[in-house]
């Protein structure tokens, strides 16, 4: 019989298999110094944009004095216990009725963590007779909620309303034997290319089939929408979504999430949803930091404002430069380059190296083989020369990429590797 973890010893995977090169400056980089748009990464001064602090309320005075007063109110243990239990209070009730109001659904239900709070959305919301529809890009969380569910599921091409469309009829024909109903799941921004799920178009097909409409808006959430309240408050269509979810760690620069719906809808899930029935109630310096959080995106619009700025300012940028930064229609800001994994790796270390520009880096097997994507997230606490010093460094690491520097310089990394 074979040792369970002879695979572990063997493979470790198709992002593991690059740890030795990878670990501590291209995966698990430490970052240090306050968040801000200038941090240190290795001891050097780096713009950074790789945090999704949208409005810069991580580190705004006013939040972090509402913090530390929390933290020292409360300390980091109360309330203990699940909701259900002993770990409910006023706050929590306060924060939900806000939240709600906010993104315009009559009841909100606060979650310890979003990707396991999305997890028992799903799973709570649909039973084995049921039929989950979803965008094939989603996030992990959502394919994580998706394998929970003892039925039938489909995915649809990634935005794509006429393959949506196909399989509402299949799962329509399904449910119609197993006698369920359909759920369908969309994000209301992707996180890595930017494109806001189409929403408007998805809910226009309720006219046509009969299912219920979940859309996961961490990126959206904040960012856009004329009050911030998200991708379909942007579209225009946020009475169609049924279930709306929202993490606090991106805009809201914190820890925690958010489901809001009708009443009924929230007070079933309260019940049924296990990661939140059987886990520890968030803690209360991070509600009463929510609240705080809250409060500033209501009252101050300019957050957002100098936010859409910089987004302006960098993509425009970027766009005249002649670089492909895809089909974007939120903050998230991605730029397409050609290249190997072992090119990559040279070229983001002369982005950190000798241009002092930090953002993530992403490649196979999350896009396509020889396809680089640098993915960059602008913030409020960005500035225009921030985007200046970027542009000029972008510019110089695509002609370096164009002229084979960066394959001569990977050349050594790519025989060590067998690439
Ligand atoms: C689209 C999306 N959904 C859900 C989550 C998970 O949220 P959390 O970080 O609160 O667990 C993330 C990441 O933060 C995300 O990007």
């Amino acid at each position: 019989m074979r040792d369970l973890f002879e695979k572990i010893y063997k493979d470790k995977g198709p992002l593991g298999k690059w740890a030795s090169q990878a670990e501590g400056y291209f995966v698990f980089p430490k970052l240090e110094g306050q968040i801000s748009n200038r941090m240190k990464f290795q001891g050097k001064d780096v713009i950074t944009w790789s945090i999704n602090d949208y409005l810069g309320l991580a580190n705004h005075p006013e939040v972090r004095e509402v913090d530390a007063a929390a933290s020292s109110e409360y300390g980091s243990a109360y309330p203990m216990g699940a909701r259900m239990m002993s770990g409910h209070t006023e706050l929590h009730e306060q924060l939900q009725q806000e939240l709600a109001a906010f993104v315009n659904k009559e009841a909100a239900y606060v979650l310890n963590f979003g990707y396991q709070g999305i997890m028992s959305t799903i799973d709570a919301l649909v039973g084995k007779d049921d039929i989950i529809v979803y965008d094939v890009d989603a996030h992990a969380c959502i394919i994580d909620g998706v394998r929970l569910h003892m039925g039938k599921r489909f995915t649809y091409k990634h935005n794509d309303i006429e393959s949506l469309e196909k399989n509402l009829e299949r799962a329509t024909k399904m449910a119609e034997q197993t006698g369920g109903g359909i759920l369908v799941i969309s994000e209301g921004v992707f996180g890595m290319r930017g494109e806001q799920g189409r929403l408007k178009e998805i809910a226009a097909l309720k006219k046509k089939f009969n299912f219920r409409f979940l859309v996961d808006d961490a990126h959206g959430f904040g960012t856009l929408g004329a009050t911030g309240a998200g991708a379909g408050e942007e579209q225009g269509v946020q009475d169609d979504i049924d279930v709306y979810f929202a993490t606090f760690a991106k805009s809201m620069a914190s820890t925690g999430a958010f489901i809001a719906a009708d009443q009924e809808i929230i007070d079933y899930l309260k019940y049924n949803l296990r990661s939140q029935m059987f886990a520890k109630s968030l803690q209360m310096q991070l509600v009463k930091g929510a609240l705080k959080r809250l409060d500033m995106i209501r009252t101050m619009p300019e957050l957002k404002q100098n936010l859409w700025k910089i987004v302006d300012a960098l993509q425009s940028g970027l766009k005249e430069r002649g670089f492909d930064i895809g089909t974007t229609q939120s903050c998230v800001t991605p730029v397409y380059l050609k290249g190997s994994i072992p090119e990559a790796m040279a070229l983001v270390k002369d982005l950190r190296e000798n241009h002092g520009i930090f953002c993530s880096i992403v490649v196979y097997p999350v896009i396509p083989k020889g396809l680089i994507l640098l993915r960059m997230i602008p913030t409020a606490m960005h500035t225009l020369e921030d985007v200046e010093e970027t542009l000029q460094a972008f510019s110089s690491i695509r002609e370096r990429l164009n002229s084979g520097l960066y394959k001569r310089l990977s050349a050594a990394v790519s025989a060590a590797m067998g690439e």
